[in-house]
């Protein structure tokens, strides 16, 4: 069973590569597009904050407005079946004391107020020295924009599970299309910064070789 499962996990990896461009008359189910949105909202995130929003762009207008932007996607952009930006929160609501921590973190959790002062002024701990987090803002941004990669991750793997195809795209200004989702829909460049771009679909044409470094130059056992 065990093997069998490793295999199958295996071969979902070889499966995905980078796809550059799709077959735009193949569509993904919804039922199999709804696999991928779940396996993105399991993912785990620091303290569970889960600092993150996912916009699903099926406005061909909308992709092409993003496409002008992104020297990454100029195939993929158009002809996925789904396109999603990824966005992770920015700002003061990532502060120990901000509104993240008192929704996902104190409320949530139903803490007594005791608990949930000990509990802030650990966090404040961590994120003032163990992490250094509080010295800028950039930091504290960063901080969301490292963790959004665990969800993409999720996402790419559970696609390749069904065999579906998928590009993670960084290729993109991220000042412009934060300006365009403010602008077309109304999300607050304040509060998400664009991390990065993902497509769904199938493949128009074969994947190439998978290039990767030996597992001895990547792994040291002490
Ligand atoms: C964070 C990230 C950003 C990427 N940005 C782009 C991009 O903008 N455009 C693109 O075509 N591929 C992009 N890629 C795909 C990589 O080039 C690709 O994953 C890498 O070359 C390995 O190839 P493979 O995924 O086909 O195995 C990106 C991948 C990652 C993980």
């Amino acid at each position: 069973m065990s093997e069998q499962i490793k295999s199958q996990f295996i071969s979902a990896l070889e499966f995905r590569h980078a796809c550059k461009e799709f077959d735009s008359e193949r569509k993904i189910s919804p039922s199999d597009f709804d696999f991928i949105l779940q396996s993105m909202r399991l993912a785990p995130s620091s303290f569970g904050l889960e600092p993150w929003q996912f916009v699903v762009i099926q406005d061909m207008t909308l992709r092409e407005k993003i496409k002008e932007h992104a020297w990454g996607g100029q195939n993929q952009i158009p002809t996925a079946s789904h396109f999603v930006v990824a966005m992770h929160n920015k700002g003061a609501g990532l502060r120990y004391d901000g509104p993240l921590f008192d929704e996902y973190l104190f409320k949530r959790r139903e803490l007594p107020p005791e608990m949930e002062e000990k509990y802030r002024g650990f966090v404040e701990q961590f994120q003032e020295n163990d992490f250094d987090l509080l010295q800028s803002q950039r930091n504290l941004d960063d901080w969301a924009g490292k963790q959004i990669y665990i969800p993409l991750a999720h996402m790419l793997i559970a696609a390749a599970m069904l065999k579906i195809d998928s590009c993670p795209m960084e290729g993109f200004n991220r000042v412009e299309v934060g300006k365009l989702l403010a602008d077309e829909l109304a999300i607050d460049a304040e509060v998400y910064s664009p991390a990065f771009l993902i497509a769904f679909g199938y493949r128009k044409n074969q994947q190439p070789n998978k290039l990767r470094r030996s597992l001895d130059s990547l792994v040291k056992w002490a």
